[in-house]
């Protein structure tokens, strides 16, 4: 797999050329200058171009001829005793199947002998370290030419996005079944990660959010700790990571088991935009036209329900959708959680409430991987405001949304596989009221 993804970064260098690229991996950080480690995780494109998921690599690749240095740290005796076990470079060539082994250190030894015009480098401190040896490096390409490489995965790549959403199903599917009123948010977050972990997933793509009641209408709410309610919506937005690559799924359900009327009809709404968005997921559609139509179903939604009033149209015109829906419907996934790729060069952002947070603006293509995420909140913070804005006002029904600024909100997420005639939905946890019913019973 890491091989087809050096080939295929290699293959954007069609010139002949005599530059090379440099990424160094990442290195072990601290807690606030004391000698606690914080967990280790590679850094994405690292560990997209070797799958190495140790400290202090790096990597120097040639496009003229394909050949890939990787460079390891040289590690001594006290290292042996302290940190890990020590492998000799022929152990480490036979681990990462590099054509060439090096110790980091001989870095400069490895450019004097590969003599390249310009060194393509992503970070600054590699950027440093390339001029601290004499050499020219060139911040201008790579970055893009990786997310370029990394929009459209691979085999391998898909194959690790499938085993981490099996995990994430089944450690949603157990939170679903264990929850109870009463309970601490983290007791629910315990079981998730225990469930993550004893099936080998041992890192969270990013921090969950488990929230009850008004904390739902937190969109990054990471609180965890809050006594759930009796009549508590529980929103999860969970995933997990399988070799760097994530999972991230939400689902909204009741603590008690049974959805309210009042609950019903919202989270409704909330499906519909899901399930209408699925329906249309698929190559050649964009993005933010998934987005509008998520957008109107909640406006359609909101008129049967008497919250808001006027016409479909002016509504949007309006953007009333982003007072209740206001983040993007969904975003790239892969090795990062908020995946790189989706604002390519010379595609800005709409500068529109609701979409301006949209993190993908593209067309969709088979082998790309997305969530569609619609989420329905009501933030006092948004709505308080709007209520006293007489251009918003007059759209709302002020006093049956006064009483919703304790609903907190809904959000269900999916993860597909765009594929060359629709898409492949990588989540399986429940998600109609019936069946997030049937499971909890
Ligand atoms: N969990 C972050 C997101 O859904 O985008
Ligand atoms: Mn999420
Ligand atoms: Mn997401």
């Amino acid at each position: 797999m890491h091989k087809l993804h050096r080939e295929r970064l290699q293959s954007l260098f069609n010139e002949p050329t005599n530059d090379v690229v440099y990424l160094s991996g990442a290195s072990v950080t601290h807690r606030y200058g004391t000698d606690f480690e914080y967990p280790f995780r590679q850094e994405s494109n690292f560990l997209y171009l070797t799958g190495v998921q140790e400290p202090d690599f790096a990597l120097v690749l040639v496009p003229s001829t394909g050949a890939y240095h990787l460079l390891a740290p040289r590690r001594d005796a006290m290292y042996a005793v302290w940190m890990g076990f020590v492998r000799t470079p022929e152990q480490l060539k036979q681990a990462y199947a590099p054509d060439h082994m090096h110790f980091t250190d001989e870095l400069g030894d490895l450019l004097a002998s590969l003599k390249p015009a310009a060194v393509h480098v992503i970070h600054d401190h590699d950027a440093a370290r390339i001029r601290e040896l004499g050499y020219t490096p060139d911040q201008s390409i790579l970055t893009d030419a990786l997310a370029w490489c990394r929009v459209i995965k691979s085999e391998g790549e898909k194959s690790e996005l499938r085993k981490a959403a099996r995990t994430a199903s089944l450690a949603h599917r157990e939170v679903m079944k264990s929850i109870r009123p009463g309970m601490n948010e983290c007791e629910l977050q315990a079981i998730h990660e225990f469930t993550c972990t004893r099936s080998g997933m041992r890192h969270q793509p990013y921090s969950g959010i488990f929230a009850s009641g008004v904390g739902a209408a937190v969109l990054h709410y990471v609180e965890n700790n809050r006594f759930i309610g009796e009549d508590d919506l529980f929103l999860m937005d969970a995933g997990a990571e399988s070799n760097g690559y994530a999972a991230d799924f939400t689902r909204t359900f009741p603590a008690r088991g049974t959805f309210s009327d009042r609950q019903a009809a919202i989270y409704d709404i909330g499906l519909t935009m899901l399930e209408s968005c699925l329906a249309e997921a698929r190559p050649g559609v964009a993005m933010e036209d998934l987005h509008l139509k998520a957008a109107r179903l909640l406006l359609e939604g909101f008129l049967n329900l008497g919250l808001i009033r006027g016409e479909v149209d002016e509504l949007m015109e309006a953007n009333i959708f982003a007072l209740f829906f206001p983040h993007g419907l969904g975003h790239f996934l892969g090795l990062d959680t908020h995946d790189v790729g989706g604002y390519p060069k010379g595609v800005e952002r709409i500068d529109r409430p609701g979409l301006r947070y949209l993190r993908a603006r593209r067309v969709l293509e088979p082998g790309m991987v997305i969530t569609i995420e619609p989420g329905i909140y009501f933030i006092p913070a948004l709505l308080e405001p709007a209520f006293e804005n007489p251009e918003q006002a007059r759209f709302l029904n002020v006093e049956s949304l006064r009483s919703y600024l304790d609903f907190g909100g809904i959000r269900i997420e999916d993860n597909l596989i765009i594929t060359d005639d629709g898409h492949e939905n990588l989540t399986d946890v429940p998600k109609s009221r019936a069946d997030i019913e049937a499971w909890m019973r």
